[in-house]
C-alpha cells in the first residue's frame, strides 16, 4: 500500500500542501519547527490511531484558523482510496471524516485502512523507559492487526478508573469492600484476554525483531523478549480467558484487595506488566548500552512493520520522524534495507545521503512546500 497524494491545510502550521508522493522514498527536508513532525502527525492522524503527540483536537487546528482539511489518497494493487478529515474549531466534537465518499462516525473507525508505522525519537528509548510505554507499543500493534483488541483495552481503562475511584472511597470508609466484586468480575476477563493477546504478539515480536537483532549485531547479540504477566505465571498455550484464566485472574485481585484498599489503586493486572528484552541474557532496560537500546528500538519497529505486513498482507506505509539523523550510517543502511519495499517518509534538518536516484526530496518552510522534485 502507498499513499499517492496529500493534501493539508490548516493543520497546525500546515498550508496549502499538496504532494504527489513517490511510491517509495519521499524525504521531507526543513529547518526546525517548519512543520516536518506536523506533516508526519497529520499522516498519522488519518490512520485512525490518536496523535503520538498526545495533542488536543482544538490544538491541531492552526491557531489563526477556524479548520483544517487534511485529504489522503492511497493505494495498493486492487484500488485507490481517499481518507478526508476536516475539523472545525466551533464544533470541535463534530468531525467530518469521510472513507471514499462515506461519513465515518469517528476517527477511529478509519483503522486499519491506511495502515501506517510511525518512528519518532523518543521511540529510541522504549527498551529504556519505563513499562508503560512497552505496553502502549505493543497495545498498538496489537490492535492494528486486531481492531476489536482496542474496544477491550478502553472497557478495562474505564473498569480499572472506576476500581481505583472505589478502592480510594472504601479507604475513607465511603463505600463497602462488596462492592468490588462486580469490578473484578469484569476486570479478570477483560484483563486476561488482553494478556494473551499480547502473549501472542510478544511471541510473534521475538521471532522478527530476534532475527533482525541478530544482523544488526552482525551475529554477536542474542536479543529474546518475554511478556512478563503481574497476574499469570505462564500464558503458554492458555486461551480460556473466560474461564479458567479468568477465574485465576480473579482470585489474585482477591488476594491483593487488602492491599489495594491500603495503597487506593490496583496493585496487579495487566496494566503493570511489562514486556522484558534480554540482549544476551542481560535485561536491556538495567544493562543495556546506548547503542544497544538504539538497535532493539530499530528492531522493534521494523519488526512491527513485518508482522502487520504478514497478517494484513499489505504493506504498511513507514514514517520516519527525524529518526535517520539520530543514527549512525550503518544503522541507517539497515533500516533503509529492510523496510526497501514500502513505501516511507523521512523527515530530517539537512539532505540525507540517500540513494539520489530514488525517491522525492520536499522542502517545507514556515509550513509550506516550497518544492518539491
Ligand atoms: N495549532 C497550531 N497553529 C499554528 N502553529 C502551530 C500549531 N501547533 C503547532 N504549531 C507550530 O508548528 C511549528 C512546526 O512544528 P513541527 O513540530 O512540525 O516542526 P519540525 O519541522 O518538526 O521541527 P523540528 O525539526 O524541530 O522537529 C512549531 O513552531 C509550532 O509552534
Ligand atoms: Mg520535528
Amino acid at each position: 500500500m502507498f499513499i499517492s497524494n496529500i493534501k493539508i491545510d490548516g493543520f497546525k502550521n500546515l498550508s496549502s500542501v499538496n504532494i504527489d508522493a513517490d511510491k517509495q522514498i519521499n524525504v521531507i527536508c526543513g529547518d526546525n519547527a517548519q512543520g516536518k513532525t506536523n506533516l508526519i502527525e497529520a499522516i498519522w492522524l488519518c490512520s485512525g490511531i490518536k496523535s503520538f503527540r498526545n495533542s488536543k483536537d482544538r490544538d491541531l487546528i492552526n491557531l489563526d484558523r477556524q479548520n483544517f482539511s487534511i485529504e489522503i489518497s492511497f493505494e495498493n494493487n486492487l484500488r485507490k482510496q481517499k481518507i478526508e478529515y476536516k475539523l472545525e474549531k466551533t464544533t470541535v466534537k463534530d468531525k467530518y471524516i469521510k472513507l471514499n465518499g462515506v461519513p465515518l462516525r469517528n476517527s477511529s473507525d478509519l483503522f486499519g485502512n491506511l495502515c501506517c508505522v510511525v518512528f519518532t525519537p523518543e521511540d529510541l528509548f522504549i527498551s529504556k523507559g519505563s513499562p508503560d510505554n512497552r505496553r502502549k507499543f505493543i497495545d498498538i500493534c496489537a490492535s492494528q492487526i486486531k481492531n476489536s483488541y482496542r474496544k477491550v483495552l478502553n472497557q478495562y481503562d474505564e473498569i480499572l478508573l472506576q476500581r481505583n475511584f472505589l478502592l480510594k472511597n472504601i479507604g475513607l470508609g465511603k463505600s463497602s469492600p462488596s462492592e468490588l466484586d462486580v469490578w473484578d468480575e469484569q476486570m479478570s476477563r477483560l484483563g486476561s484476554y488482553i494478556s494473551v493477546i499480547r502473549y501472542i504478539y510478544t511471541k510473534k515480536l521475538n521471532i522478527f525483531a530476534g532475527k533482525l537483532y541478530n544482523e544488526i549485531s552482525q551475529g554477536k547479540e542474542q536479543l529474546n523478549i518475554f511478556y512478563e504477566s503481574s497476574v499469570f505465571k505462564s500464558l503458554e498455550n492458555r486461551n480460556d480467558y473466560n474461564g479458567e484464566m479468568a477465574d485465576e485472574y480473579l482470585s489474585m485481585l482477591k488476594k491483593s484487595r487488602q492491599e489495594d484498599i491500603k495503597t487506593g489503586f490496583t496493585t496487579i493486572g495487566v496494566q503493570r506488566d511489562d514486556l522484558i528484552c534480554n540482549i544476551n541474557g542481560l535485561n536491556c532496560r538495567e544493562f543495556g548500552s546506548q547503542g544497544q537500546c538504539r538497535s532493539v528500538a530499530l528492531v522493534f519497529k521494523i519488526a512491527q512493520a513485518y508482522i502487520l505486513y504478514e497478517e494484513t498482507k499489505e504493506a504498511p506505509c513507514i514514517l520516519l520522524d527525524d529518526v535517520l539523523s539520530e543514527l549512525d550510517a550503518k544503522r541507517q543502511e539497515f533500516v533503509l534495507s529492510r523496510i526497501s519495499d514500502m513505501q516511507v517518509f523521512i523527515t530530517c534538518c539537512e539532505d540525507i545521503k540517500l540513494n539520489k536516484n530514488k525517491g522525492k526530496t520536499f522542502y517545507i518552510k514556515k509550513g509550506r512546500i516550497i518544492n518539491g522534485q
